[in-house]
């Protein structure tokens, strides 16, 4: 138990301890017959709710690290991105598989017919590339084209949350319907994609709060790549 708390951080065990959270609640709640009446719909929407809140999470390791001057969540963003894949790629699975039962034409028809679906699809081959070249040795490879390929995540993040959003149905104009979740996952990334603005992020940056780090180590701070 020792070892295993000083090779990993609380913040590295609250990860994945979140991320593998769902899935054990699915299975859980799967096996006991108690995930409601419509269980494949809740598979489906529990998998895309936790895509999308852990491309979210990642998405504010840079805020988190502008403002209180902490790095390690610098080093996990990749982690949290590649949950974010796991769950989307299940989320897929069960949509292909349990859902429409591998029957191609009607996939096809459906994505076709429902404008939401497409940008789903759209989201999720973008997050392709994205995950298979977070790992060091890519980032080698592509050099400064990493950096640029992985600012895709800034269309991503958004049209993740058009799919969630245009999934409900509901009006926006009259904020009837189911809105309210995506609403707040509209608010929380729009915070993080305006801390992205360089102005704003130098002003954050002087009004941190917080310095986690001591002085004598900021020159210590990990070389990451911020996309
Ligand atoms: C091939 C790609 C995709 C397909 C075919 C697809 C399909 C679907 C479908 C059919 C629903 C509606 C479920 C229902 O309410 O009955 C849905 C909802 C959702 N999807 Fe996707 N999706 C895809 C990609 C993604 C990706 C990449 C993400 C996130 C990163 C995502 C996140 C969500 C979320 C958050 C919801 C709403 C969950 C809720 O109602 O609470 N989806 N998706």
């Amino acid at each position: 138990m020792k070892k295993f708390l000083s090779t990993y951080t609380p913040l590295q065990i609250a990860i994945h301890l979140y991320a593998w959270s769902t899935i054990l609640r699915l299975i859980i709640e799967a096996a006991t017959g108690t995930l409601s009446v419509n269980p494949i719909q809740e598979l489906e929407q529990r998998t895309g709710r936790q895509a999308i809140t852990l491309l979210i999470l990642s998405l504010a390791c840079t805020p988190i690290n502008t403002i209180f001057k902490w790095t390690e969540p610098l080093k996990r963003r990749r982690t949290l991105g590649l949950y974010a894949f796991m769950y989307a790629v299940v989320h897929v699975i069960i949509f292909v598989d349990l859902d429409y039962g591998l029957a191609l034409s009607q996939i096809v028809k459906t994505i076709l017919q429902k404008p939401y679906i497409i940008v789903g699809v759209i989201t999720f081959l973008l997050l392709i590339p994205l995950a298979f070249t977070s790992f060091d040795i890519w980032k080698k490879r592509l050099g400064k084209n990493w950096k640029r390929l992985h600012q895709l995540i800034y269309l991503i993040a958004p049209l993740a949350v058009l799919h969630f959003a245009w999934s409900k149905k509901g009006d926006l104009f009259s904020l009837s319907g189911d809105i309210i979740r995506p609403l707040i996952y509209v608010l929380v990334l729009s915070i993080f994609l305006i801390f992205r603005i360089p102005a704003i992020r130098k002003a954050l940056a002087s009004f941190s709060p917080r310095r986690l780090i001591l002085p004598s180590r900021k020159s210590q701070q990990p070389k990451v790549d911020t996309p």
